[in-house]
């Protein structure tokens, strides 16, 4: 079967895509920091925070991998620095490092999110980001920028969606790259992001959808991105969050 690197899969969406990855017959490598609680894979406890963290886990990883899945990630509650090590550099250096272990035909799926629809009208600073050669001078290059700093969340998932233009840009015709905005969900990071964003915020767009959108319905999305059907989706982001961006559009306007 297959072999897929999941990170995350300690909570919440990653712990949701490997079980049903793992259902349909991969073989799910699982990475994190905290040890999960009820997995049966192998897994690597690791932190990818930092770059020798993630070069720790990498070499950890065999060759010929169908997939990586970078779901990891900490909320707008973290330190603004932490933010941005996690959900940019984590993300950028573990597919650098992994790429040559993923075997030809091989997808990758990043976890964005839909606060990041407004990411084109940074495009030039969150690419110059994206692609600094160090992390920690790019990061060190942002601290007076409020509008970085005090929305670092938002900043690092419109990261994830050049970044994952720029992998698939970089794979073409060998590996697939994807990335999934979710909406709110729940899992332990939606408490997190109610102190964010607000909490009336968060709460007012689930009573306008009926539920949070749960781990399973991103994992499905996840699951069809990572499949044979979804050979002609490369370099695009799917937004997974039951409507609300779409709705929220139509009636700004
Ligand atoms: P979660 O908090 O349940 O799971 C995140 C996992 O990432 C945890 O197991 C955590 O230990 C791990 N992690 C965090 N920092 C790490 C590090 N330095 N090294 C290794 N592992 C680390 O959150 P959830 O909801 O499952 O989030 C998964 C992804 O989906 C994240 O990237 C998040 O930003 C994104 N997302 C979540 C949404 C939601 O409403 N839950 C909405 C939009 C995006």
């Amino acid at each position: 079967g297959k072999t897929l690197v999941v990170t995350g899969v300690a909570s919440g969406i990653g712990a949701a895509t490997a079980a049903l990855l793992q259902r349909g017959g991969a073989t799910v490598i699982g990475v994190d920091r905290n040890v999960p609680a009820d997995f049966a894979g192998t897994f690597i406890q690791g932190d990818l925070s930092t770059p020798a963290g993630v070069a720790a886990v990498a070499e950890r990883v065999p060759e010929g991998l169908a997939g990586l899945l970078n779901i990891a990630g900490v909320p707008g509650t973290a330190p603004w620095q932490t933010v941005l090590s996690v959900n940019v550099f984590g993300v950028r250096d573990l597919t650098r490092l992994l790429l040559p272990k993923i075997a030809d035909g091989g997808a990758i799926v990043n976890l964005a999110s839909n606060v990041a629809s407004g990411w084109a009208a940074r495009q030039l600073e969150v690419a110059r980001f994206v692609q600094a050669a160090d992390a920690r001078e790019a990061i060190a290059a942002v601290a007076d920028d409020p509008e970085v700093t005090g929305n670092s969340y938002r900043f690092s998932k419109e990261c994830v969606r050049w970044l994952t233009q720029v992998q698939a840009s970089e794979n073409l015709g060998r590996v697939r790259v994807n990335s999934v905005s979710p909406g709110p969900v729940q899992t332990p990071i939606l408490e997190d992001f109610k102190k964010d964003h607000g909490r009336e915020k968060v709460e007012g767009a689930v009573a306008l959808l009926g539920r949070a959108g749960q781990p399973q319905d991103i994992a499905a999305a996840i699951a069809f991105l990572l499949s044979p059907e979804a050979v002609w989706l490369n370099g695009t982001d799917l937004c997974v969050d039951g409507g609300l961006l779409a709705h929220r559009a139509v009636t700004a306007m």
